[in-house]
């Protein structure tokens, strides 16, 4: 598969696997990965810290960019850091799940995040690039664009999975938390989530995490030399 130079944008609703598929993609393309989603939930444990409140737009924002946020590229290891403290557990807890979708949808914060997010995609010659509006807008002339869905159910079970759950009231409880979070992503003004016109869609509900890697390694090797 070697050879491969540009940017896969891999983007869609949580619980699809998109974690697990990007940093699977990059290893085998041997490439440089971002996971933007954990730059949302870094600054949002900046704003939780801050003690603001999630409506209050204007120092929602300022909490963000005064914050040093660290985000690693290497799809091997995982590095989230907020002001030089290590948040890599923190934000994949409860708290930041809630809080990340209010500040994610503030304007200011996502252009201080989509700079610093095609600052660090400008270093690496391969990458791949996960998250809700990377063919869209962050990287708009991106080598390869993916959008990846599986169906509702699939998805809860899946996440299930990973948190141990296997209580069935708690496993509805999850589906519709991932329903309310997708629908507050999908319809928000700034950057909603949705596929680039020019992106592949995958659809990961019958196929296992190596199943989908493959596919996207099949498409990137056919853009090798392709432009
Ligand atoms: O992929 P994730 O669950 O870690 O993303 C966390 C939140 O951040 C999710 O609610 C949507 C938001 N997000 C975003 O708005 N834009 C991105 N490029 C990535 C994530």
């Amino acid at each position: 598969t070697g050879g491969f130079t540009g940017q896969i944008t891999l983007d869609g609703p949580s619980g699809t696997g998109k974690s697990s598929v990007a940093r699977g993609v990059a290893a085998r393309l041997g490439a440089a990965y971002l996971d933007t989603g954990a730059m949302y939930r870094a600054a949002t444990v900046a704003v939780l810290d801050a003690g603001v409140g999630l409506d209050d737009e204007i120092a929602v924002a300022r909490a963000v960019t005064g914050a040093r946020i660290e985000v690693g590229t290497d799809a091997g290891t995982e590095v989230v850091r907020v002001d030089g403290v290590d948040v890599a557990e923190r934000i994949r807890g409860a708290e930041v799940t809630r809080a990340v979708s209010p500040v994610s949808a503030v304007p200011a914060v996502r252009r201080h995040l989509v700079a610093q997010q095609r600052d660090l995609v400008a270093e690496a010659d391969a990458v791949v690039v996960e998250g809700r509006d990377i063919g869209t807008v962050v990287l708009p002339d991106a080598t390869l664009k993916i959008y990846l869905t599986a169906a509702p159910e699939v998805r809860a079970q899946r996440r299930a999975g990973q948190l141990g759950v296997t209580d069935p009231d708690k496993i509805a409880a999850l589906a519709q938390d991932l329903r309310r979070r997708d629908e507050y992503d999908s319809s928000r003004a700034d950057s909603p989530l949705r596929p680039a016109a020019d992106a592949v869609v995958v659809d990961s509900t019958d196929l296992d995490q190596q199943g989908v890697v493959a596919r996207i390694v099949e498409l990137a090797a056919s853009t090798v030399g392709a432009g």
